[in-house]
């Protein structure tokens, strides 16, 4: 049964609450089948489920906004932001920074393959530049997501879409049919919950940002605030890496578009919005 308009339009300012993800009308659909397996595990259907949200179940609310997350990510993902990471901003942060540790957020990290893939670069990098620290905090709101990210346990499948076959090597052990990212590179990186909508509580003083493919489910207004939030704790002169579709351009302007190799990045330039 198609959901009902009212239903709809419940379950997406649940979703806006908690996520600030923007369901517009037309995504009917999305609803309905990343919805279908929680109504069935309940033993009803769509409509049964919704009445159990409006009766304010929480775990329910959590799971339904958990849901609606798309979650799609991979090792590498665009390749392009990472070489520029590797051949210009590594070397950047090393003439500017004053405490030899570089501190990236990956923010909305999904299941941390975005920060696990900056932790083999950095660890590379760290041997060839003796004396540097590195630490990586990534944050998602979805709590699944961030126990698999704290899990660093991959299937062959997401290893096999845009892992380096070096790095798989020398960075992982092969358990059962799993892949397990080495301790020494999971020490490096710290996963958190964490809203961007809302002000980055526990997230340290960072050089660089990757905040790639999350912005597009947002409203302008909703941008706006997790740019501004971005601000709080990006350095002046530090990073932001946005996805391909993505921009800051009529959104903030305290960043500065610059084409670094053959990515585009936004550099804080410590300015007014
Ligand atoms: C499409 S994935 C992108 C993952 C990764 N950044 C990448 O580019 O591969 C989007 C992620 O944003 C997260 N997300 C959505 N809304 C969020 C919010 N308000 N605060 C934090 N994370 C959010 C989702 O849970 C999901 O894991």
């Amino acid at each position: 049964m198609p959901i009902t308009s009212s239903d709809f339009t419940y379950v997406t300012q649940i979703v806006r609450q908690r996520s600030s993800i923007d369901l517009q009308p037309g995504k009917e659909y999305l609803v309905e089948s990343r919805l279908a397996p929680l109504a069935r595990a309940m033993g009803g259907d769509l409509g049964a489920l919704v009445s159990r949200l409006r009766q304010g179940d929480e775990r329910l609310s959590e799971s339904v906004v958990d849901a609606l997350t798309t979650n799609e990510t991979s090792f590498f993902r665009d390749a392009r932001p990472f070489d520029t990471f590797v051949d210009h901003l590594l070397p950047d942060v090393m003439k500017t920074s004053t405490t030899r540790q570089i501190t990236i957020w990956s923010a909305a990290c999904s299941s941390g393959q975005e920060a696990y893939s900056l932790a083999m670069l950095l660890q590379d990098w760290m041997t060839k530049n003796p004396g540097w620290t590195a630490r990586i905090h990534g944050t998602d709101i979805s709590p699944k997501m961030v126990e698999r990210a704290r899990a660093g346990k991959f299937s062959q499948i997401e290893v096999n879409r845009g892992m380096r076959a070096p790095f798989l090597v020398r960075y992982f052990e092969q358990v059962g049919r799993d892949w397990v990212i080495s301790k020494q590179l999971r020490d490096m990186c710290r996963f958190e919950r964490g809203n961007l909508a809302q002000p980055p509580i526990g997230v340290p003083q960072s050089d660089i940002v990757f905040l790639r493919n999350v912005l597009i489910y947002f409203d302008i207004e909703t941008k706006r605030a997790v740019l501004s939030n971005v601000r709080k704790v990006l350095r002046p002169g530090g990073f932001l890496i946005l996805g391909g579709a993505e921009s800051t351009l009529n959104l903030d302007g305290a960043f500065q578009r610059t084409e670094l190799g053959k990515a585009v990045v936004f550099r804080h330039t410590g300015g007014a919005a």
